[in-house]
């Protein structure tokens, strides 16, 4: 294995952000209605003649069948990859129920098919003669460091983790708590629970102690794997001491000891000796070595489960949402061949951490199932200098460059000069996803970065779906600014509006999803009650997204944001409610309310009104105490932009907060509506005279 060095931290875009766009409730007659920018932007579209979509009626025929005929579609899409036995021929491709009232909601696909989604990413490959290709080409946080890994090696890699797995007694269905920065090791763990069936559980190492052992706890992961320590930007990050601090929560607080710890020993960020030790812990390069380089694949129905991942959502704790083997395979693997149109010398670079579905979907299953060198990148974006990111896309000649939004945003805060010394002339394709992008931003990432060659592609998706559901296609069809365009093949969006009647034409209401796509989440780990009421209660018989979005005459999709409590913060969802209860928990605060406000660089903010407890007098101390708090039970993401004191808060006479209201006050906006309703109207001038 030619690794030169390992170090470090991690995480990628913390920059954060989230959305140009403000939310807003679809259906309402808000005035600060965002318009649409109506000009659309054609790509020429030599780059792309030999992506498998080329025009809007191909498109438009492909599209009718997937809905038309979806054993024909994904029957094709899936005998692409390799199927131990296939799946029952006799019954549909697929078999579901969307509508509560007719029984529980449940979503198969390719019942009766075995298959396993590691064998398809690397076996496959080097059995049809391409082990020589490099899969994953790492990139260190520290520009000195940096190694690649062919499919050969990575094969020889998961084996030995894979064993090494099964040698601490992990079995098909356990689940596997993966802590870890982006290191090649990150992939390749994930990767080896795929190969023997282990459900990971990949927590993104910006969580707190207290976030990780919620985690661990809910899903009774035994083994735990983690790095000691790693540097992100000029940042230490200790992470085998939060793991520690995590693990020791989970015993005080419900008996519950993890089995096994394995840490990769990151000795240039710290040295072994200083990393401290108890009887679960191994170190990940000394049990490696002792494992064999191959072991058995673990065949698993399509059904079965392959991964969780933690996501917020409007209420209540993180929910681990779960996806199974053959229908988040071939959704991976199908999105990532028509979205991105991989050719055989593709570099493929999307910043996504693996810690969110982003980064599991296109930085690991998408392009290695489709045999591409995927690239991980270790480190923040803009560090050492503000033009870091297309250095490396010069240095690895990266062909597509997938990123959120929000970094797009901090990196046009920069001088043009950052980018154009990189010649760039490598790329062909750029994409955004994870939330709005506004059309300021989408103009700089067209203009400056992509020199108007490169089409971009705004994907909308989320951690439900398992991968794009909205998005342009390469060259098939004009883009618009700010817009994720059509639907992918297999997805019918339906707009509904308040009454929840579906909409035709050119509308603005709430997003759904009529029928099941393969990578559909299939239920919240422990609470299939829970799944059920946050996706198929609000509106019978479909898939409730939680958006809100526009339809202009062109079919074209333009997501407005959430219509829910929950918020994006550069990219990170985020339940305003968590936030709150984190405040909540300090003795200084009465009452709390978060919502989130527009922000510049990270889409949304997070804006906090406290009602301060009497007798509490030091506001300055307080304050402070407030911010470590949300770091400590949530993460650094969730420390408040602004923290909002005030006398009171707007409740309606049954005491209800009408966020509404405070939403707009921290948009600075005028247009309160009909306040008379509330219980005590007054606090409202109050609270906008106390706001500074
Ligand atoms: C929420 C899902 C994209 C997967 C990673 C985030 C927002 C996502 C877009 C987009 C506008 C977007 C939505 C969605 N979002 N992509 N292209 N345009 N908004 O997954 O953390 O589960 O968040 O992100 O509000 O519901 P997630």
């Amino acid at each position: 294995l030619r690794r030169l060095q390992v170090l470090s931290p991690g995480f990628l875009p913390d920059v954060g952000l989230s959305g140009g766009s403000l939310r807003q409730a679809p259906c309402s007659s808000s005035p600060s209605k965002q318009e649409d920018s109506s000009d659309l932007v054609s790509v020429p579209p030599h780059l792309f003649r030999d992506a498998p979509v080329s025009s809007r009626s191909q498109y438009e025929s492909l599209y009718s069948q997937s809905l038309g005929d979806p054993d024909g579609f994904w029957g094709g899409e899936a005998k692409c990859l390799f199927w131990k036995n296939p799946w029952d021929a006799d019954r549909p491709v697929c078999a579901y129920n969307f509508d509560k009232r007719k029984g529980p909601i449940f979503v198969e696909w390719f019942r009766g098919g075995y298959t396993n989604v590691c064998y398809n990413a690397i076996d496959r490959h080097v059995d049809s003669g391409r082990g020589n290709q490099v899969a994953v080409l790492w990139e260190g946080n520290d520009p000195r460091f940096n190694a690649r890994i062919t499919y050969s090696e990575l094969l020889r890699y998961v084996c030995q983790v894979a064993n090494l797995l099964r040698s601490r007694g992990v079995k098909k269905g356990d689940r596997v708590c993966i802590y870890m920065p982006m290191i090649l090791e990150l992939p390749v763990a994930m990767l080896a629970c795929a190969r023997i069936g282990a459900i990971h559980s990949v927590v993104f190492a910006g969580f707190s102690a207290e976030a990780l052992s919620g985690r661990i706890l809910d899903c009774q992961s035994q083994v735990v794997l983690t790095c000691s320590a790693v540097r992100r930007g000029d940042k230490m990050l200790l992470l085998k001491e939060i793991v520690d601090e995590a693990l020791q929560l989970c015993s005080q607080r419900s008996g519950f000891s993890v089995e096994t710890c394995v840490v990769y020993d990151n000795e240039t960020a710290v040295p072994r000796k200083n990393v401290a030790w108890q009887a679960r812990d191994i170190w990940w390069q000394d049990a490696v070595r002792e494992c064999s380089t191959s072991a058995e694949v673990e065949w698993m129905e399509s059904e079965e489960p392959l991964f969780m991942l933690y996501t917020s959502g409007s209420t209540g704790k993180p929910k681990g949402v779960l996806h199974t083997v053959g229908g988040y395979m071939v959704y991976a693997s199908t999105t990532f061949k028509y979205c991105f149109a991989p050719r055989k010398e593709d570099i493929f670079w999307c910043t996504a951490d693996c810690g969110w579905i982003t980064g599991h979907t296109y930085v690991v299953y998408g392009p290695l199932l489709n045999g591409t060198t995927s690239l991980v990148y270790e480190g923040v974006p803009a560090w050492p200098h503000p033009g870091r990111c297309w250095e490396i896309v010069d240095k690895y000649k990266v062909t597509a460059f997938y990123t959120a939004p929000t970094l797009i945003r901090s990196l046009q805060a920069y001088d043009k000069e950052h980018v154009k010394k990189f010649s760039r002339s490598s790329l062909r394709l750029l994409a955004t996803a994870g939330e709005p992008i506004n059309p300021k931003a989408w103009n700089w990432y067209f203009d400056v970065v992509g020199d108007r060659r490169c089409p971009i592609l705004d994907t909308w998706w989320q951690t439900e779906t398992g991968g794009v559901m909205l998005t342009p296609l390469p060259g098939a069809w004009p883009l618009k600014p700010g817009s994720a365009t059509l639907p992918f093949f297999g997805v019918e969006p339906v707009v509904l509006d308040q009454q929840g009647k579906e909409l035709k034409g050119p509308c603005e209401g709430y997003l759904c999803i009529r029928h099941p796509w393969p990578g559909i989440a299939r239920t919240i780990y422990g609470d299939h009650k829970r799944y059920e009421e946050t996706y198929f209660s609000t509106w019978l018989s479909y898939y409730n997204t939680g958006d809100g979005c526009r339809r202009d005459e062109n079919g074209y999709i333009t997501i407005t944001g959430r219509v829910d409590d929950v918020i994006n913060v550069s990219g990170h969802r985020i339940s305003t409610s968590e936030v709150e209860a984190a405040l909540a928990s300090h003795p200084g605060c009465a009452e709390v309310a978060v919502v989130g406000f527009p922000h510049e660089v990270k889409g949304e903010g997070i804006y906090a009104y406290i009602i301060q407890m009497d007798g509490h007098t030091d506001r300055g101390e307080l304050i402070k105490a407030l911010k470590v708090l949300a770091r400590k039970e949530i993460g650094g993401f969730a420390v408040p932009d602004v923290l909002h004191f005030v006398p009171g808060l707007p409740k309606t006479r049954s005491g209800k907060v009408m966020r509404n209201i405070l939403r707009k006050i921290a948009s600075n906006r005028t247009d309160l509506g009909d306040t008379s309703t509330l219980a005590d109207p007054a606090v409202v001038s109050k609270i906008i005279s106390s706001k500074m």
